[in-house]
Formats: structure tokens, C-alpha cells, sequence
């Protein structure tokens, strides 16, 4: 037996010695580790407890749709996985990477998931070639020749192939959403989060977003995706998780869950969305 504790979670390894250090040993990804794991999450704004314990694993290829009521968590919860909040309590893998590790290699885990916000966020004096390839460029250290190609590969994924010298504000909002796709799908993520992605846009423009991302879906891409669309998540999601009040109150089947809701708050909040 060794003196040294030794915690074994799941693909996480970390010894530690009685004088100290760390031996981190799971820092790469591990390709038989889910993608997503969250085991008891929980986060603290202040004194605000937003979310209460949250256990979420989630396999390769699924998509997995999260609704729920405005304040409820949905987007600390999908921050979280892309280190954009840190847990206050918690662990979070990603493809077998403790992220609460202090000396996780924050790069590495935020191109191998990448994330789409209600709001685009791109840079208004880029064209949109530029605006698809400048990440690549700076965190993936490509060249600027190869970054393009790629952005090219992508932009024509999303079919805005037509759109590569105009600037972001000759867009329409579903475009510009699209090139926000593209500009993610570029770093070659092995997973992809959605926070709201469609909310932003015009009735009509919603249904090209959910086009690209329901594509993605098809190729086999896993995906976390926050949304209202529950056509969308009845047809795409592999899984529907309704989130009240910082956890999660009823997962299943998204057509099971949206026809026949066990939970009175799920019921409740259904009825007035759907
Ligand atoms: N950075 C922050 N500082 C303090 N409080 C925050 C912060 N971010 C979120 N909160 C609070 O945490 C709670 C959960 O917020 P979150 O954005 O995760 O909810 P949500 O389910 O995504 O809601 P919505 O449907 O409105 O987007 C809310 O009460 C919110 O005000
Ligand atoms: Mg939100």
C-alpha cells in the first residue's frame, strides 16, 4: 500500500504527496472517456447557490437539449464545461480531463469544446473569412494559408460560401449566427455547446440555424444545446433535460418528456411554452 492518497474518479488520476505536490496524470484526452461528465456540480454567485448539484453524463454523438425557466441555470451549467465559470464545488471531465484540475491546459480543453452564444461576437471589421480564421491563427498557431482553407471548408459547411469578403453587418442574424458556427467548428472540436443560439434572431431566420446545427447533429457530433426550440429538440435531441432552479428535475427521451412530463414543475413549464 502507498502512503499517498490516491483518488481515482472516473479517467482522473491525482496523487499527492505528503509533502505537497501534484502528480496530474490524465491531462490529455482520454478517447474512451465520455465526452462530458459532471459529477455534483455546484456554483455559488456570492451568496446566490445557482447550481445545487447537478450530475450530467453525456456519450458520444447524443445531443442533449436543456430547457427550463429564465434564472434556472441552463447557462452557468454550459459555461461551466467550457471554464467559462469555474464550479465552486464539483467535478467536471471533459473526454476524461478533471478541468478542475488548477493546471488544466485551458486551450486545449476550450478547442476540443466548442461553444455558440445567443450573441455572435464577431469582430465588426473582419470580413468574414478573417472573422473564421483569426482563432485558428492565434490559438492553434496555423498558418495563415491553412487557417483560410479551413475557414473556407467551414463557411461552405454553413453554406455562406457566397459570403466570404463582406464584413459581419452586411449580414442578416442567422448568417452572422452561422459564421459563429463556422468559426468554432474550425477549431475541430470533438464536441459542440449551444447556449440559446436561435433566441437572438428573427422568426424567420431560425430555421437556418437549426438547418446547420440539425446537420451536425446528423454527422454524428456531440452536442449540448440550451434552447426554446422545442421542435427542434423533440426531433434532433437524443435527450431533453428540464433544469429548475439550479438542478435537474427530469431528463428522458425528448418526446416522451415534452408529450408526458412526470414532474409538476416540468408540467407546468411546458404548458406555457409549448
Ligand atoms: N456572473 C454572475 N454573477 C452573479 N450572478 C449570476 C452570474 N451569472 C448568472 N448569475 C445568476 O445565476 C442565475 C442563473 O443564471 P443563468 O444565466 O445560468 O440562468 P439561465 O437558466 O441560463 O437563464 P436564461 O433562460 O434567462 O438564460 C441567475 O439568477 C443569474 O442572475
Ligand atoms: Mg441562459
Amino acid at each position: 500500500m502507498s502512503s499517498n492518497p490516491i483518488t481515482v474518479t472516473g479517467h482522473q488520476f491525482l496523487a499527492r504527496s505528503h509533502y505537497g505536490f501534484r502528480l496530474p496524470i490524465r491531462d490529455t484526452p482520454d478517447p474512451n472517456a465520455p465526452p462530458i461528465k459532471v459529477v455534483g456540480l455546484q456554483k455559488y454567485f456570492g451568496e446566490l447557490h445557482v447550481l445545487k448539484g447537478i450530475d450530467l453524463t453525456v456519450e458520444r454523438g447524443e445531443v442533449v437539449c436543456v430547457i427550463g425557466p429564465s434564472g434556472s441555470g441552463k447557462s452557468t451549467l454550459l459555461r461551466s464545461i467550457n471554464l467559462l465559470e469555474q464550479p465552486t464545488k464539483g467535478k467536471i471531465y471533459v473526454e476524461g480531463i478533471d478541468l478542475t484540475n488548477p493546471d488544466v491546459n485551458l486551450d486545449l480543453v476550450r478547442t476540443r469544446v466548442g461553444m455558440v452564444f445567443q450573441q455572435f461576437n464577431l469582430f465588426p471589421h473582419f470580413s468574414v473569412l478573417r472573422n473564421v480564421a483569426i482563432a485558428q491563427e492565434k490559438v492553434l498557431h496555423r498558418q495563415r494559408s491553412a487557417a483560410e482553407q479551413v475557414a473556407r471548408q467551414m463557411l461552405e459547411r454553413v453554406g455562406l460560401s457566397d459570403k466570404l469578403s463582406v464584413h459581419p453587418s452586411q449580414l442578416s442574424g442567422g448568417q452572422q449566427q452561422r459564421v459563429a458556427i463556422a468559426r468554432s467548428l474550425a477549431m475541430n472540436p470533438d464536441m459542440m455547446l449551444f447556449d440559446e443560439p436561435t433566441s437572438a434572431l428573427d422568426p424567420e431566420l431560425v430555421g437556418e440555424v437549426l438547418a446547420v446545427m440539425r446537420d451536425l447533429a446528423t454527422d454524428g457530433m456531440t452536442m449540448m444545446v440550451v434552447t426554446h426550440e422545442m421542435g427542434f429538440a423533440r426531433e434532433v435531441g437524443t435527450r431533453l433535460i428540464f433544469m429548475d432552479e439550479g438542478l435537474v428535475l427530469e431528463e428522458g427521451i425528448p418526446r416522451d418528456v415534452l408529450a408526458n412530463p412526470q414532474h409538476p414543475r416540468t408540467q407546468s413549464f411546458l404548458s406555457k411554452v409549448l
